[in-house]
């Protein structure tokens, strides 16, 4: 089978590296640039990436399946097109991708099918929401309706950042045409979770729980990034967690999705706050989570390339998911100066001797090859994964290898799976 990954970060990497496991992989093609994807897949001989461009290329290839990271490409229709020429694709139509395309539709499916979630109210104007806000009370959770690179969320404790919030968005345009609307929502405390599903229509395949750490610094401080790290499985959860979101949560929203004429064939990433009224969605994606895809797929005992090939063409009902009980956990390094400016271009040593470790596996996503060396090319950069029987094995792999890196300005976080992440 000939497969194309399209994407070119940590997350993609693990889907990569996941597929070539597969005996049924016979060819990998990525859209990815990075110097790890590159070492297991072939790049896509394109200048220009357009979804066009992707799919004349796919069908003259005869890719059997392609799997999407990126949600971009989703909400501007790019499974449409692949389906639209007999291509198996994994990702929902652009419709259904409007899941996550739209904090206010994804808000509004909820309201109507009692999906828990924030109490929310949605404005068109400036105006009009500075003054609903005020019927809430702080802190309050200002959000642009659309894609906002993960930027377009602030959290507020007062009535002028509230007002600040609304005018970045709905008056000085931050976000472009993502806050011609904005969501007002009620902020909720607990911890989060991050919850996956595979769903093809009504049929859903549960992922075990992860948990992501946005923050920059330890003990979840500073600003939010594109996630420090992730593990799974989450600790702290009941027993009937997984369930619970199952049926209050995943199955309610696909049917509603299929009921609405936008059946949701792919992955649905529940972003969860686990309250004392048990968990209630902050927000959905249409996609798989990155960093928690890179401690995830370490953990599926089951053919990524059969459950994939499943979702893509709606035989889920005939899968039966195998996990590793073992825990993953996976640090992020960065490049100092991260979610902020940062310098790029420096070499990274201990790569070779990481790879030969036992239980621990390197993700790459902001890094390129240079001649015969590995440099830093972006903000986040290696996504180091540890493997253990119990959490605290997972941790000591996972930050033994990361102390093995080094590059200039490498920072990471010294806390991933070691605490909830964020209980205020
Ligand atoms: P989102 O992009 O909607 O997931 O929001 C980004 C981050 O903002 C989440 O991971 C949460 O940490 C935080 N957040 C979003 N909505 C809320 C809320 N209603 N209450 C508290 N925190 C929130
Ligand atoms: N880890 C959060 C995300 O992928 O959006």
């Amino acid at each position: 089978m000939k497969v194309l990954v399209i994407g070119s970060g940590g997350r993609e990497h693990a889907l990569v590296w996941g597929l070539a496991k597969s005996p049924h992989v016979t060819e990998l093609w990525t859209t990815g640039k990075n110097a790890g994807i590159c070492e297991i897949a072939r790049c896509v001989p394109l200048e220009e990436q357009g979804i066009n461009a992707l799919c004349d290329w796919a069908a003259s290839q005869q890719i059997d399946l392609t799997v999407v990271g990126p949600e971009a490409q989703l909400t501007v229709g790019i499974a449409d097109a692949f389906r639209g020429k007999g291509l198996a694709i994994v990702g929902p139509t652009k419709a259904a991708a409007e899941i996550e395309g739209s904090k206010v539709f994804a808000k509004e499916l909820m309201q109507a099918n009692g999906i828990p979630t924030a109490g929310f109210a949605v404005c068109d104007s400036a105006a009009e929401a500075k003054k609903r806000a005020r019927q809430f009370s702080l802190p309050l959770v200002i959000k642009a309706d659309g894609l906002a690179a993960g930027k377009g969320v602030s959290i507020c404790s007062t009535w002028a950042e509230v007002d600040q919030a609304i005018s970045d968005i709905m008056e000085a345009k931050m976000f472009g045409d993502a806050g011609e609307r904005a969501v007002i929502e009620e902020y909720l405390s607990g911890m989060e979770v991050s919850v996956f599903a595979f769903v093809s229509g009504t049929d859903v395949a549960m992922m075990p729980p992860a948990q992501d750490h946005k923050a920059i610094y330890d003990g979840d401080q500073g600003p939010n990034t594109g996630g420090m790290g992730a593990y799974s499985p989450v600790t702290g959860l009941s027993a009937t967690f997984l369930d619970e979101v199952r049926e209050c949560i995943i199955q309610p929203t696909v049917n509603a999705m299929a009921a609405m004429g936008r059946p949701f064939s792919g992955i649905l990433f529940a972003g969860l706050m686990v309250t004392d009224q048990g968990p209630k969605v902050l927000e959905f994606n249409c996609r798989f989570g990155d960093p928690e895809t890179q401690a995830l797929i370490p953990r599926l005992e089951s053919d990524l390339y059969e459950v994939l090939s499943a979702v893509a063409h709606g035989n889920l009902n005939n899968l039966e998911l195998r996990w590793s009980p073992a825990t993953a956990v996976c640090v992020v390094l960065a490049s100092a100066g991260y979610p902020g400016d940062y310098v790029t271009g420096f070499p990274i040593s201990g790569l070779g001797e990481v790879t030969a470790l036992p239980d621990v596996q390197v993700f790459h996503s902001g890094t390129k090859r240079v001649s015969d060396q590995v440099v830093t090319a972006g903000g986040r950069v290696l996504g180091i994964t540890g493997l253990g029987a119990t959490k605290e094995e997972a941790i000591a792999r996972a930050y033994s290898a990361v102390d093995r890196i080094d590059f200039i300005g490498k920072y990471c976080r010294k806390d991933i799976a070691q605490r909830p992440a964020k209980q205020s």
